[in-house]
């Protein structure tokens, strides 16, 4: 009988497969996992007691991840995530469209809450992690105490990320470390800048070109900005 209903559950409801079984949770590979947590590393050697934030958490797969590997290393600063916890906002929609960019498919990250990934991260063995709603697009992150050691930005769209790099290089301790998600370049090495993902992209390259602040990319999808 319950090999019938094990089999039932597996075959004749598709939903179960997916609540069931284990799927991959993080929107980075392997081999880009070992570069965010290494470079993580080298940004909390530098700074020991820095905060690690992340802007853009979405469910806090990645919050975790990072938040137990800090626990695991004993890590003294604090963790604050922020995000809107409910996918993009209008205006950052409308923004991306003015750039052409196809804001119609920024509909993702809607099905979250504060709450869920509160206690996503309470089922979790991970230092305490301080969830902020808010925009990056306007947030002056205030409740950051400190030297920041390491950012990772996450949010995919222009505005927010222009805003978050602004405020937050100024915050970054001498050693410390912003990783930009979703920079990703073409085959023949130019910035992918149209896709949907683009805008975050398009943001650190003119802030590059404002401020003369050099970065690198790496493991096909970051860019990695040290202040030295
Ligand atoms: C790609 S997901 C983040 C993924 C996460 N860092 C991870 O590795 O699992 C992008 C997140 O940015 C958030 N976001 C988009 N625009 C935002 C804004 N203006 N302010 C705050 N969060 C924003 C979305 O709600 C979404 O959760």
């Amino acid at each position: 009988m319950r090999d019938l209903i094990r089999h039932w559950l597996m075959t004749v409801l598709p939903v179960s497969r997916r609540v069931l079984l284990h799927r991959y949770p993080y929107m980075h590979s392997p081999a880009q996992l070992m570069t965010l947590l290494a470079t993580l590393d080298e940004a909390i050697t530098a700074v020991p007691a820095g905060a690690v934030v992340e802007v853009g958490c979405a469910a806090g797969h990645t919050t975790v991840m990072l938040a137990r590997h800090l626990r695991d290393r004993g890590h003294r600063g604090p963790y604050l995530a922020f995000d809107t916890f409910g996918g993009f906002t209008a205006e950052d929609k409308a923004s991306e469209a003015a750039s052409g960019r196809p804001a119609e498919r920024l509909t993702g990250f809607t099905k979250n809450s504060r709450q869920w990934v509160a206690w996503t991260l309470a089922q979790n063995k991970t230092v305490p992690v301080q969830l902020v709603q808010a925009d990056a697009g306007r947030a002056d992150y205030a409740e950051i105490p400190g030297a920041i050691a390491f950012v990772l930005l996450d949010v995919d769209v222009e505005r927010p990320t222009a805003h978050t790099l602004r405020q937050l290089w100024r915050r970054l301790a001498p050693g410390g470390i912003i990783l930009l998600d979703d920079c990703r370049l073409n085959a023949d090495g130019s910035p992918a800048l149209s896709g949907k993902f683009g805008g975050g992209h398009a943001a650190l390259l003119d802030w590059a070109r404002e401020t003369g602040v050099p970065f690198d990319y790496a493991a096909g999808k970051y860019a990695i900005i040290r202040k030295t």
